[in-house]
């Protein structure tokens, strides 16, 4: 899938967001070491610090389903006012960081740009135990 098409699956992922508090609807698509795609979106909680994330919603839910190699994640955050305000937070780079991410689109709404990094220029130095 190119980046076109993923950008376009992460808008779609974004629709689904639970973000009531925030009206911030994001969505994210990874895609896994089969070239399948598993896709998340932000949930919210009243207990502000309970939200997670999309990136940690798609993530967990690929590596729940037995996968441990994530090549791709894409990142649509369909209220940012251009794409400048569409990057994935710290604590999503690191979990990139974990599963071997090596390239990461970002976006924000239809007919935004469509942005390609390596995670390595995003999170360069990223933890691990060693
Ligand atoms: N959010 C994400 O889903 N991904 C990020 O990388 C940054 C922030 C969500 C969390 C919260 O639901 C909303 O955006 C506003 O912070």
């Amino acid at each position: 899938m190119n980046r076109t098409d993923l950008a376009a699956r992460a808008r779609q992922a974004a629709l689904r967001s639970y973000s009531p508090y925030s009206g911030f609807r994001v969505g994210a698509v990874v895609v896994d070491e089969h070239g399948d795609v598993h896709t998340g979106s932000n949930v919210e909680n009243a207990a502000y610090g309970s939200s997670i994330c999309a990136e940690a919603t798609a993530i967990s839910g690929a590596v729940a389903a037995g996968l441990r190699r994530i090549l791709v994640v894409a990142v649509a955050c369909i209220d940012a006012e251009s794409v400048d305000g569409a990057y994935p937070c710290g604590n999503c780079r690191q979990l990139m960081n974990e599963f071997g991410t090596r390239w990461v689109i970002v976006t924000a709404g239809e007919g935004s740009d469509v942005r390609r990094h390596t995670l390595e220029e995003l999170h360069p130095f990223g933890f691990f135990l060693g």
